[in-house]
């Protein structure tokens, strides 16, 4: 009798909520739903009714491939129900939390929508339930802040009634070729069995396969470092090209140079934005804090890619200068303002610290970025954004974002006179430019 329970229970078919559909929730959410019954909740119900009309405005999913496992109610059959509502993400086996974690102005992390998040499982956690967290975080996020929410919430007890996971997203925004099942997963679980019960979820639909770590405070921290090395690797190439512009030597061709030794990392210079690269090191660095460790290189790397906006601005001043172009009043095209290329996303774009700096010499700035949201960035950012070029001439262009489509410009119809071109990320031939960092 027991055993027949038993096998009954064990048959019952997997049921995964994803509790925010964002960058990382979203494809996440219809590669699950091929082969699963799938809830997606967010709170945002403008997302919820867009995804529910087959749109992914973040573009990570295309709208046909979005519609191809959209169902529009609540059921067990494989597919992807989209919703705001808690009852619905009930009868769920696994919840998937892919919600942000930011950090705030002073660069502390910020765990709100993480412990919401779980507040919201917590709510409709039965026992049996396996909770999986791929939000980045630092080392002991999941077990030491996350868990003790859900616990009281539901009045269950950890890894008696129910269990955890935590599996780190690693898909790059606006990269068509690495996708969600391309990429190989890091998976963990609260116990051995647990660890190999959340990597067979993973396995069975991402198929570059899985890694499975002994931990989840392994899984948490290889993925805050893998950013953190990215981070810490662009400082360094950063700090050259500031280093080469004094000696006047061309940095990229340096770094081709150098780059022909088979074990030279191929990093370049350029602006650190986003909310990956830029903020996970510090998650890193509160948690050494936390332990009384100051963390010296991840810090230094951090503030050296933070103070490129405005040394952008500073050489393209000098460019202009050098042109005797009169800086104040001139006008500045910026191509960008996106955090990286041929991607809508504006979240902690580095352009703008390029353009406020830029600003505060005296040039008026136009921006165009034929991908960016201009309602989005006049939000974040109160400035004005256009996604067609104007009919105008401008005494400085700076590229900020290599957009595909920046390729394609007639940049002598867009220069005045004796007008600069300063490129940022050495998109464009070298012909035309400059300056470059
Ligand atoms: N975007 C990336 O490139 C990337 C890559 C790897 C890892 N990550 C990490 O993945 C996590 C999510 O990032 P993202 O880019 O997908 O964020 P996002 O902002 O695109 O999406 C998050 C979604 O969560 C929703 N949300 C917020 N609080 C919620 C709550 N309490 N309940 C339900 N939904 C809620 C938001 O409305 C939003 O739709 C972050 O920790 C990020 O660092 C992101």
């Amino acid at each position: 009798m027991v055993l027949g329970k038993f096998i009954i229970k064990n048959m019952k078919k997997n049921k995964i909520a994803i509790i925010g559909l964002g960058y990382v929730g979203l494809p996440l959410a219809r590669l699950f739903a091929t082969k699963y019954s799938v809830v997606g909740f967010d709170i945002n119900t403008d997302r919820i009714s867009e995804l529910i009309s087959g749109i992914d405005s973040t573009l990570e999913v295309d709208n046909e491939t979005l519609q191809s496992v959209l169902i529009s109610e609540d059921s067990d059959s494989n597919g992807l129900f989209c919703t705001n509502q808690l009852e619905k993400i009930n009868d769920c086996n696994y919840y998937i939390i892919t919600v942000p974690t930011p950090v705030d102005k002073n660069n502390r992390p910020i765990l709100t929508p993480l412990l919401k998040a779980s507040e919201t499982v917590g709510a409709v956690l039965k026992k049996g339930d396996i909770v999986i967290y791929e939000s980045t975080v630092y080392p002991g996020a999941t077990e030491e802040d996350c868990v003790p929410i859900l616990e009281k919430v539901s009045g269950l007890k950890f890894n008696e009634d129910f269990y955890a996971g935590y599996s780190p997203e690693r898909i790059n925004p606006g990269d068509k070729e690495h996708t969600v099942e391309k990429i190989l997963k890091v998976t963990s679980g609260s116990t051995p069995e647990m660890g190999l019960k959340v990597d067979s979820l993973y396995k069975s639909v991402i198929t570059a396969g899985t890694h499975l770590a002994p931990t989840i405070k392994v899984a948490e921290a290889s993925k805050v470092i893998e950013n953190s090395q990215r981070d810490i690797n662009i400082a360094f190439v950063n700090e050259l090209a500031k280093i080469f512009n004094l000696l006047d030597i061309n940095t990229h061709d340096v770094l081709e140079a150098a780059g022909t030794k088979w074990n030279f990392l191929p990093f370049k210079p350029g602006l650190v934005g986003g909310h990956c690269i830029g903020v996970d090191p510090y998650y890193l660095a509160q948690k050494a804090q936390e332990h009384g460790y100051h963390p010296e290189i991840i810090l230094a790397g951090r503030r050296l890619n933070d103070g490129m906006g405005d040394y952008v601005a500073s050489e393209v001043v000098k460019c202009m200068i050098k042109k005797d172009i009169n800086i104040n009043g001139s006008n500045t095209l910026i191509l960008g303002i996106t955090f990286k290329e041929n991607c809508p996303d504006v979240r902690n774009t580095k352009a703008v610290d390029v353009i406020n700096s830029l600003k505060s010499y005296g040039t008026n700035i136009t921006i165009y970025d034929p991908w960016a949201n201009e309602e989005e960035v006049m939000h974040e950012y109160a400035l004005e954004s256009l996604k067609s070029l104007p009919n105008e001439k401008f005494d400085a262009i700076v590229l900020t974002v290599s957009h595909n489509k920046f390729k394609e410009l007639d940049f002598l119809s867009l220069k005045n006179k004796n007008a600069i071109i300063y490129d940022v990320k050495n998109f464009l031939s070298e012909k035309v430019v400059d300056g470059s960092l």
